[in-house]
């Protein structure tokens, strides 16, 4: 713990003072509960445009003599403030439906500073993206060329497009965040089909191997069709919540190999990699916290290495982070009902407080086994603690928030908790299952933050030191009987 009586995964300006109050920027879980309502997702904006800094700025000193990009990953929390305050600090914006393409569009990006990503793109989805002249659509299958490339020349247009790229990398927190083996939907393999991508290394796989794989294929066709299409370049993304560098270098080599088979078979410089997101957060207080300068610098390392072997100048390098800039920006509050002390087999007691929200506000526990922590935010609470697991109030025993939590012992209806790292892949995969209402998401941020006039002009609850304002508005009883055609 520091002085700010949290540990470090909990935002720079969160606060828990001696009396156990919970503060962002001066504002309390309590104010902010009795001014927007129970439960919220809580969003401090200005962690979010520090950690979009640091993470623009460590790519681009890893990467000084070449030029970086960073697409910030709306999949993982986006809503059209997100999006110009992220616009605003130079990042490009990563969208894989109609929805994020939308709001993306309507929070002010231009299509230039998009990527549109997806296994299933509809036409409508690639039209919008071609009319809108984005910075390149990610081709993910084989037949995707010619579908784009004909929906480019009836618009009049040139598509700029990438191929990805399934390298054989096995990474990632969970089997259904891993998106870069062979057995899953994504990309186009790098290598022929009985080729084993998942034992070989970068430095084993010979240039005929790759140049006889699918993924070579594909560049082919595009070229072919350049009349309609641009060829920018290749992109790996191979999963979410991954822990070292190594990895990613893995892969970033695989793909340079592919840079430099494509040379030699077809005599054209990819000008672009894209590595994709899936660097790690910490979620719990011991958790190892992820040194993004550390990781690039090494990245950047491997990658000149590979490039100066190869004779072939440095790629443009881009990046996808989604978690790493959202997650530890954000918390989730919730109101307390039902304290129910549970006796278990092995005669120990674990206390089940069941809160106002659950599995359709989070449900990454119940998807992933992903664990959290969490604090009683309303007061101090008794000395003495007890085992307790944070669930929901949803008809499913597995709607589970926090899986083992230490809390004060005298936790009781009516008090309040709060999660950390809850800023990606909460909001964005709620549901309204049981016709659950998604929780209202409130930015929060400091009275001098510098993005403030991209922020929206929402009534402000202030602080001396803050203010907060909803930047996503609550579901609503009428939300759901509208959709309700009777
Ligand atoms: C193509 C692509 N890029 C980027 C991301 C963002 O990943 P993360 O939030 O782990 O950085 C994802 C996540 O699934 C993805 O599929």
């Amino acid at each position: 713990m520091s002085d700010t009586g949290l540990s470090q995964i909990w935002p720079a300006a969160a606060r828990r003072a001696d009396d156990g109050v919970l503060s962002l920027h001066g504002l309390t879980a309590a104010q902010l509960c009795g001014s927007f309502g129970s439960p919220l997702y809580v969003m401090d904006l200005d962690e979010v445009v520090t950690r979009a800094r640091t993470f623009r700025d460590a790519a681009a000193r890893a990467f000084s003599t070449s030029t970086t990009s960073v697409s910030f990953a709306g999949k993982a929390f986006l809503s059209k403030e997100i999006v110009r305050l992220l616009v605003g600090e130079g990042l490009h914006v990563d969208t894989c439906t109609l929805g994020e393409m939308r709001i993306a569009l309507a929070g002010g990006a231009v299509g230039r500073s998009l990527v549109l990503h997806g296994n299933n793109k509809s036409d409508e989805e690639i039209e919008l993206a071609v009319a809108n002249d984005f910075g390149k659509i990610v081709v993910d299958s084989a037949d995707e060329p010619e579908r784009i490339a004909a929906i480019a020349r009836r618009l009049g247009k040139r598509a700029r497009v990438m191929v990805r790229v399934t390298t054989g990398i096995h990474a990632g927190g969970h089997e259904y965040i891993s998106t870069a083996h062979e057995d899953q939907k994504f990309g186009i393999p790098l290598l022929p089909a009985g080729a084993a991508a998942n034992d070989a290394t970068a430095a084993s796989l010979s240039m005929d191997t790759v140049a006889s794989g699918p993924a070579l294929a594909v560049l082919k066709d595009i070229l072919a069709r350049s009349e309609d299409l641009e060829l920018v370049g290749i992109h790996s993304h191979i999963g979410s919540q991954i822990h070292s560098a190594d990895a990613f270098i893995e892969a970033a080599q695989r793909v340079l190999r592919l840079r430099e088979a494509f040379w030699a078979t077809d005599g054209f410089v990819l000008p672009e990699v894209d590595l994709g997101g899936g660097y790690s957060v910490a979620y719990l207080d011991d958790d190892e916290s992820m040194d993004i300068q550390t990781t690039l610098d090494a990245i950047a390392d491997a990658m000149r290495t590979e490039s100066q072997k190869s004779g072939l100048p440095m790629p443009v390098v881009s990046f996808e982070p989604g978690r790493w800039i959202v997650a530890p920006a954000g918390i989730s509050v919730y109101t307390v009902g039902t304290v129910k002390p549970v006796h278990l087999s092995d005669g120990s007691t674990r206390t089940y407080v069941s809160v106002d929200g659950g599995m359709s506000d989070n449900i990454r526990p119940a998807l992933y086994g992903a664990d959290y922590t969490a604090v009683l935010a309303n007061r101090s609470g008794a000395a003495e603690t007890m085992h307790a697991r944070i669930v929901g109030l949803h008809c499913e025993s597995g709607d589970i928030l926090v899986h083992d939590v230490e809390l004060p012992a005298d936790v009781r209806r009516g008090d309040i908790v709060a999660i950390p790292v809850t800023g990606a892949y909460g909001r964005t995969m709620a549901s309204n299952y049981n016709q659950a209402l998604r929780p209202a998401v409130i930015a929060v941020s400091s009275s001098d933050n510098e993005g403030s006039e991209h922020m929206s002009d929402a009534p402000r609850l202030l602080s001396e030191h803050g203010e907060a304002h909803v930047m996503l508005r609550r579901d609503t009883i009428a939300d759901l009987l509208s959709l309700d055609l009777g």
